[in-house]
C-alpha cells in the first residue's frame, strides 16, 4: 500500500481507537502504509483526545459531551485544528472526507455517525456492533446504496470474513462463532450473583473497554455478535452456532457443504483484525504477537451453558422474533450494564432486566419491522425507558 489514506476514528480514545492508532503508526513506521488523520472523536476524555490530535495532526476533533467543548478548545489552543462539541459534531466528523472510518464508539450512540459515514460511501471498519444490532438492515442498506464496504473488526466476524466464500454462500452450511466464555465461564450461578464490576471486567484473554468486558462476562457479547453475523453474512441466522473456546486462538469458523471447516487463527489481540480491515484485501504488518502454537499447547471447546448465561438465550430469542426485538435487547442491556458498573444492580440483574424489558416490549408493541432509522431509534428509546424503570425498581428494593 503506497497511497496516503485519509482516516477517521469515531471513538478514538477507547480501546479499539487506541489499537487502531497503534496499527496505523506501526504500518507507517515499517514503510508499508501512509495515512493522514482526518477526524478523531471522544465522549468526554478531553486530555486523551487533545493528546491524540496533537500527535497525529488531526484536522478535526469532536467531543460528544458539549460541556467538554471549552476544555478541549483550551487544550488545543496552540495547534491548528478544527474543533466541535456535542452529538452533532460527532456526525460532522463522520461526514468529513475520509476514505476509511473506524466505527469504534461503544453502544447505539455510534449509530447516527456511522450511518453518516456509510451514506457518503466510505469504507466502514465496524467495531461498534451495537449499531448493527440496533439497525442492521438500515446500516447495511445504506452501505450498499452508497457503494462503500463493511469491514468487520470484531475478531469473530473478521475471521469469518477472511474465510467465507462470498461467491458461493449456498455452499456454507454453518458459521461457528467462538467465545472465550469470559471471566465467569466456570463460575456457579450463586457465585455470579455476588460478582463485582471489577471481577466482571477482568477478561482472561482480551483487554477491552468496560461495557464489552461485562458483555463478555454475561455472554451477551456473543449474542450481539450472533445478530451482527446475521447482518454481515448472507446466511440464515439459524445456521450460526456459538462454541466456547477458552484459549481465544481460533477466532471463528465456516463449515462448508463438503465437510471442510475453514478457520482463522491468531493471538487474542485486536490489532490483527484492525490491520486486516485497514489493508483489505492486501495485508500490512501489525504490532501484535505472532501465534506460538507450542506455547498454546492445546485448544479446547465446549457448548455454551444457556442456563447459567441467559443473556445468550435472550439474544437468540430476539433474532428469532426479529423486528424491534434486537434493538430493544441492545438498549436494555446497555442500561443494565451501565447500572451494574455504577453499583446500582447486581450482575445477574443485567439479563433479568433485559428479559423483563423484552417481555414487556413483545407484549405491547409487538415485533414490528425496523425499516428506518426512526423506527430503530424509537425502539431503542422505549427499551431504555423501560430498562431505567426496572433498574430504579431493583435499586429501591
Ligand atoms: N475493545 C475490544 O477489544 C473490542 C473488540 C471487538 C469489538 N469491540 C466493540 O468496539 C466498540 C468500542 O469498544 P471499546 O472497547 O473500544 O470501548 P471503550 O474503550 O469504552 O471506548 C469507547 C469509545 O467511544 C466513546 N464514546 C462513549 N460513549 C460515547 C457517546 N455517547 N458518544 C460518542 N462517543 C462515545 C468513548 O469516548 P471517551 O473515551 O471520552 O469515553 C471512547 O472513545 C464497542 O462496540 C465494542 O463492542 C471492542
Amino acid at each position: 500500500m503506497t497511497r496516503k489514506r485519509k482516516i477517521t476514528i469515531l471513538g478514538s480514545t477507547g480501546s479499539i481507537g487506541d489499537s487502531t492508532l497503534s496499527v496505523l503508526e506501526f504500518a507507517a513506521d515499517t514503510g508499508e502504509s501512509a495515512f493522514e488523520i482526518e477526524a478523531l472523536t471522544a465522549h468526554s476524555n478531553v486530555e486523551k483526545l487533545a493528546a491524540q490530535a496533537k500527535k497525529f495532526n488531526a484536522k478535526f476533533v469532536a467531543i460528544a459531551d458539549e460541556t467538554c467543548g471549552d476544555a478541549l478548545r483550551a487544550a488545543l489552543s496552540d495547534v491548528d485544528v478544527e474543533i466541535g462539541a456535542g452529538a452533532g459534531a460527532i456526525e460532522e466528523a463522520a461526514e468529513r472526507d475520509a476514505d476509511f472510518v473506524m466505527a469504534a464508539i461503544v453502544g447505539a450512540a455510534g449509530l447516527k455517525p456511522t450511518l453518516k459515514a456509510a451514506a457518503r460511501g466510505a469504507d466502514i471498519a465496524l467495531a461498534n456492533k451495537e449499531c448493527l444490532v440496533c439497525a442492521g438492515d438500515v446500516l447495511t442498506a445504506t452501505i450498499e446504496k452508497a457503494g462503500g464496504r463493511l469491514l468487520p473488526v470484531d475478531s469473530e466476524h473478521n475471521a469469518i470474513f477472511q474465510v467465507f466464500d462470498f461467491d458461493r454462500p449456498e455452499r456454507v452450511t454453518k458459521l461457528i462463532l467462538t467465545a472465550s466464555g469470559g471471566p465467569f465461564r466456570t463460575w456457579k450461578t450463586e457465585e455470579m450473583a455476588v460478582a463485582t464490576p471489577a471481577q466482571a471486567v477482568a477478561h482472561p484473554n482480551w483487554s477491552m473497554g468496560a461495557k464489552i468486558s461485562v458483555d463478555s462476562a454475561t455472554l451477551m457479547n456473543k449474542g450481539l455478535e450472533l445478530i451482527e453475523a446475521a447482518h454481515i453474512f448472507p446466511i440464515d441466522h439459524q445456521l450460526i452456532d456459538v462454541l466456547v473456546h477458552p484459549q481465544s486462538v481460533i477466532h471463528s469458523m465456516v463449515e462448508y457443504v463438503d465437510g471442510s471447516v475453514l478457520a482463522q487463527l491468531g493471538s487474542p489481540d485486536m490489532r490483527t483484525p484492525i490491520a486486516t480491515t485497514l489493508a483489505w484485501p492486501d495485508r500490512v504488518p501489525s504490532p501484535s504477537a505472532k501465534l506460538d502454537f507450542a506455547s498454546v499447547a492445546k485448544l479446547t471447546f465446549e457448548a455454551p451453558d444457556l442456563k447459567r448465561f441467559p443473556a445468550l438465550r435472550l439474544a437468540k430469542e430476539s433474532i428469532d422474533a426479529g423486528g424491534i426485538m434486537p434493538a430493544s435487547l441492545n438498549a436494555s442491556n446497555e442500561i443494565a450494564v451501565a447500572a451494574f458498573l455504577a453499583g446500582k444492580v447486581k450482575f445477574l440483574d443485567i439479563a433479568a432486566i433485559t428479559e423483563q424489558v423484552l417481555e414487556s416490549v413483545a407484549g405491547t408493541a409487538g415485533a414490528a419491522k425496523v425499516n428506518t432509522l426512526e423506527e430503530a431509534l424509537d425502539a431503542d428509546e422505549n427499551a431504555r425507558r423501560l430498562a431505567e424503570e426496572a433498574v430504579a425498581a431493583r435499586a429501591a428494593a
